[in-house]
């Protein structure tokens, strides 16, 4: 059930609805940006299309993903020319406004990809071809991902950063900076600020030691999710809890062929189930026809293990089968500037892993009320803990696997570079909302 908007999110619907500018509708987490959004397009008069950077991330507002929604191929798109079928090109020709949900995962190319697409299907050469951009996401959340070292050469020869903020459409174009500034996922005053500090990098010694002191507790050993910074984390309490199943462990191999760069794989090569296992999926479901039985990131559990694995999501049991991936490789020439693609190798696997834990990344999003924080030796990414930390929606929800240390509390150059030009320093002091 949705809550009804508070005044703020109301009047940042309006400057939507009855306005054309591009909005980039940021906040802290659970300020209910993705709430407004799922609001919006419900209640919009307007031709609106809702798409997000991840699986997880276009389900939570019933988008498509980025890549789905434009038919574009993975990694650096560059200037490479963009296939666009009849289709495609009416459906872009029909939108007024593109809204994109957890921007701050999409890279500048992406960004400007989006913009070429736009203008190409529209024969338009106006910013976005003359689409209305809505943008939501907190920059002090998951940044883009970095790609291999030829996509990050490029980012470096081509951006200022990898930042969407950074797409070279936004020197033609105008982006209006919209803040929400009251939380909603977290109630108490004391957690909404110690988050805030977190976001911002101004932990004290007094927030650290309180958090720590909440934190240190026993977790209970059913029911708790962990949010760990590390693959490997995720793979060991997965592990030890498939363990403890009962029941016969089957086992299913991974097909291989070509070189995945070492063990750089998809999915698991040896993929560990039990009847009862919680299990996620890894990609979208591409066989059923129309409406998406699972996406990247659906929970479910497995009821019965034949040639197939049978996965119960949401109340219905489906069918599941494996599926291939294909790594395709760029290379950057720093000479001529560009890319080219070649796939080099497949993988083929169930799309399932254990899902007692899951990584921070694919926490993103989500309300839980209670995990168990695991920042393995250090967080290694800016936003890492903020992100773990702002899933809980009360303080005695949080158990953490080792106490919070300064070198786990990191804030990006650039994201304080850009909300500093867009005049908004941090809101430490005021954060008793
Ligand atoms: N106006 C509101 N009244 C009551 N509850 C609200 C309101 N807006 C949002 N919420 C609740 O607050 C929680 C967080 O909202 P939401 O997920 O939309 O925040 P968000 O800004 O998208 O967070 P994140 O940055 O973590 O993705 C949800 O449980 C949501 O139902
Ligand atoms: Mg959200």
């Amino acid at each position: 059930m949705a809550p009804a908007l508070s005044r703020e999110q109301q009047a940042v619907f309006d400057l939507i609805e009855h306005g054309r500018d591009h909005v980039f509708v940021t906040g802290r987490a659970g300020t209910g940006k993705s709430t407004l959004l799922n609001h919006l397009a419900w209640n919009t008069e307007k031709q609106l299309v809702i798409c997000a950077p991840t699986g997880v991330a276009a389900l939570n507002v019933g988008g498509q993903t980025i890549h789905s929604l434009f038919r574009l191929p993975i990694g650096v798109i560059a200037d490479h020319p963009i296939d666009q079928s009849d289709e495609l090109k009416k459906l872009l020709n029909t939108i007024d406004t593109l809204v994109v949900d957890e921007v701050s995962m999409v890279n500048a190319d992406l960004m400007d990809a989006i913009d070429r697409s736009l203008r190409q299907a529209r024969k338009r050469q106006t910013p976005f071809g003359g689409v209305q951009v809505v943008l939501f996401g907190d920059p002090y959340q998951l940044a883009p991902v970095p790609g291999s070292t030829e996509e990050r050469a490029y980012f470096a020869d081509t951006y200022r950063s990898m930042w969407f903020f950074d797409a070279r459409v936004w020197r033609e174009a105008e982006l209006k900076i919209v803040e929400l500034v009251e939380v909603h996922r977290q109630h108490e005053s004391e957690f909404k600020y110690m988050l805030n500090a977190v976001r911002h990098g101004m932990v004290t010694k007094q927030i650290a030691d309180r958090l720590n002191s909440v934190g240190a507790r026993p977790a209970p050993s059913d029911g708790v999710i962990t949010l760990a910074s590390r693959n490997d984390a995720v793979t060991r309490i997965n592990q030890s809890r498939l363990v403890r199943l009962p029941g016969r462990m089957q086992t299913a191999k991974a097909e291989i062929s070509g070189d995945f760069g070492g063990r750089n794989y998809p999915a698991e090569e040896t993929l560990d189930l039990k009847v009862g296992a919680q299990v996620m999926f890894l990609r979208n479901d591409t066989q059923g026809q129309g409406e998406m039985r699972w996406v990247n990131g659906s929970i479910g559990t497995v009821t019965r293990i034949a040639s197939n694995v049978h996965v119960e999501v949401e109340g219905t049991v489906h069918e599941v089968e494996p599926v291939t991936w294909e790594r395709h490789k760029y290379s950057y020439d720093p000479a001529t500037k560009k890319l080219s693609k070649d796939v080099v190798a497949e993988f083929t696997q169930f799309p399932l892993r254990l899902a007692w834990a899951v990584t921070i990344h694919k926490s993103q999003g989500k309300t839980y009320d209670q995990a168990i924080v695991d920042l393995g030796a250090r967080a290694f990414s800016p936003g890492q803990t903020y992100v773990a930390l702002s899933r809980i929606t009360a303080l005695d929800g949080l158990y953490l696997s080792r106490p919070l240390r300064p070198s786990d509390i990191m804030v990006d150059r650039d994201v304080e570079r850009f909300m500093a030009d867009a005049g908004r320093a941090p809101r430490v002091a005021q954060t008793a909302t």
